[in-house]
């Protein structure tokens, strides 16, 4: 995934993009470049590296202009070098492009340019795009970029430069995100809204192959037939500091004490005296005969914290599924069925492949997205927001934390209208889930310091296990994610049960185990897996809301607060985002862009 911006007018533009970059290059980092048009033609200056190379190579000023458009990139054709750096450019110079996605049928446009007399100084996808524009030129920007777009397949957000048109500049997208910021004699483009909220608050997000014009003045949107069409002004309520790390080291370690009123948002007023309501979204449990919860990564962990608390509580079938086995396995759903996309960045390419797919089957899709109006939001028949803000660090925290409170609040809802919670049991959940906010900001707080000294004694390690029963093992399975993706130690989530099948025999002297054992009906059972590691040499930090029942069989211990047993994967989650990230401090890493990672994986 990459990042791209643009903008024209009053300005300078060099400084606009370079900023705007700044706040995207979480989105993909090891090359990045800008292209601007000025009385000299289109000038481009680019670099392998971070973005701080290519700000010493224009000192923030070069080159003058005031229209243009810069990329931060995400290598997925050709490694990070200068010649695969966007923007591209055409044979003649005239055309300059930036791209987030990927042109899926670039080999067969790439021969039938060659055919055509082009060459080609680069090995990416994107560079087509540039030649095809001068290829198809005939004097009318729109109508180039029309044949363009009916020629290429995959996906693709685009800024595109046209050097002797002025201040005007173009953009297009499909399956890629891509705002339009509307200022004041100034427009922009990004990748994400928090790219240009310094600049505007007021945004247009044209739908898939629309092609916008935009000049200083206006913004022309153009649908597939060449018509112009009135887009929807949406005015953002980010705050513009929503991009910045108000004092933290990093913004990881931001999102993670943000998760209290993170949560606090997610749940405050879908609680009401009437019970929970879910933003309007008209759900009936018994109308469903089965869920498939369907996401990658962290997201399809808080799928498998949900599926636990909808089965257990709820009493109805669900199946989680990653997204790119989802997309691609003839699932067994039809309209008798839900189908629940989570997203923290709403544009994840298999899930959004994986909600076309459920929708094509006839299942009803309810999307559980923090980017407001992002493609999975706006494709789904339903849609919950997580209401968690801007997510900058790439390891995911609060997008985490906020998913499986509106999960917890969804299995409520559906367990209440099926009659399958006692009353008593409803009440608790719900007045212990409007407890979180309060317990977890003093949790966080109290557990900081812990974590802090764990991750100084442990940091040393080379692998580490985490083992766990029920919620517990899908608390796992987050937990591995988050210490491997920033500190770069191979971590592996077990079901606690199953590791005496064979993984067992990883486990030596000092080997690190976290034993979670917070599931009541399973501690015991847990703590058994516990001793079968520690007679074997590991060294177990038991996390548990249950010190005495583990601590003599562990060497260290986090102890969760007293909650609902439902919802201890929320505090063993902070505890572990802080393990993880401690542990990463001491070993150098970059936190918040860990290497070879992007926030959003908007390619297959
Ligand atoms: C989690 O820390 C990672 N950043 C990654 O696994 C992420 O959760 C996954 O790519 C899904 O992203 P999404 O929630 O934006 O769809």
């Amino acid at each position: 995934m990459c990042g791209i911006v643009g903008y024209t007018g009053k300005n300078q533009a060099t400084p606009i993009l370079i900023d705007g970059l700044e706040r995207l290059e979480y989105r993909g980092y090891d090359s990045s470049g800008i292209a601007v048009s000025n009385d000299s033609g289109i000038e481009i200056i680019k670099s392998k590296g971070r973005l701080f190379e290519l700000k010493k190579l224009t000192n923030g000023t070069k080159p003058e202009g005031v229209t243009g458009i810069g990329h931060t990139r995400w290598a997925t054709h050709g490694g990070p070098s200068d010649e695969n750096s966007h923007p591209h450019y055409s044979r003649d110079k005239k055309f300059a492009v930036v791209h987030n996605g990927i042109i899926e049928n670039y080999l067969e446009l790439r021969e039938f340019l060659s055919e055509r007399g082009f060459t080609f100084r680069s090995e990416t996808d994107t560079e087509i795009v540039s030649m095809l524009l001068e290829y198809y030129y005939g004097g009318d920007m729109l109508d180039a970029i029309i044949k363009l777009r009916n020629k290429i397949k995959g996906s693709y957000a685009l800024g595109i430069l046209h050097d002797g048109e002025g201040g005007a500049f173009y953009a297009l997208r499909k399956d890629s995100p891509l705002v339009i910021g509307l200022g004041e004699g100034e427009n922009f483009i990004a990748s994400d809204i928090p790219a240009i909220l310094p600049y505007t608050r007021k945004f247009i997000i044209p739908d898939e192959k629309e092609v916008a014009v935009i000049t200083p003045e206006k913004v022309t949107v153009y649908n597939r037939n060449k018509e112009t069409v009135e887009k929807k002004i949406t005015v953002s309520d980010l705050s513009a500091d929503a991009a910045e790390k108000d004092g933290f080291a990093h913004f990881m370690l931001k999102e993670i004490f943000e998760q209290p009123g993170a949560i606090k948002k997610t749940v405050h007023d879908r609680i009401t005296p009437d019970g929970i309501k879910l933003d309007g979204v008209k759900l009936n449990g018994n109308d469903i005969r089965k869920i498939y919860m369907v996401a990658c990564g962290s997201a399809y962990h808080a799928g498998a914290v949900g599926k636990y608390f909808i089965e257990k509580l709820a009493r109805l079938e669900v199946e989680t599924d990653l997204a790119s086995e989802f997309r691609y396995r003839n699932p067994l759903l039809g309209s008798d069925c839900l189908t629940v996309i989570i997203s923290q960045s709403g544009e994840t390419a298999d899930s959004l492949a994986a909600l076309r797919e459920a929708k094509r089957r006839g299942s009803r899709v309810l999307a559980v997205v923090n980017v407001v109006d992002s493609s999975i939001a706006r494709e789904a028949d339903d849609v919950l927001y997580t209401r968690a803000g801007p997510e900058i660090a790439v390891a995911t925290t609060k997008g985490y934390t906020t998913q499986v409170a509106v999960l917890y609040l969804l299995g409520l809802k559906l367990a209440h209208d099926r009659g399958t919670v006692s009353a008593d049991e409803y009440s608790s959940l719900l007045s212990e889930l409007k407890r979180v906010p309060e317990k977890l900001g003093a949790f966080i707080d109290e557990i900081n310091p812990q974590a802090q000294y764990l991750a100084g004694k442990y940091y040393p390690a080379q692998d580490a296990y985490f083992i766990g029963r029920g919620a517990d093992w899908s608390a796992a399975l987050e937990g591995a994610l988050k210490l491997k993706e920033i500190s770069y130690i191979h971590a592996e989530a077990y079901a606690a049960g199953e590791l005496k099948h064979g993984t067992i025999s990883l486990i030596e002297k000092n080997s690190l185990v976290l034993g979670i054992a917070a599931e009541p009906a399973l501690r015991e059972k847990t703590l058994s897996n516990i001793k079968e590691v520690r007679s074997r040499g590991a060294a177990v930090i038991g996390v548990t809301d249950s010190p005495d029942s583990i601590k003599a069989e562990c060497d260290d211990m986090i102890t969760l607060p007293q909650t609902h047993p439902a919802l201890t994967p929320l505090f063993t989650a902070a505890a572990l985002q802080l393990f993880a990230y401690y542990v990463a401090a001491a070993r150098g890493g970059d936190i918040d862009k860990p290497r070879n990672l992007a926030k959003s994986v908007t390619v297959e």
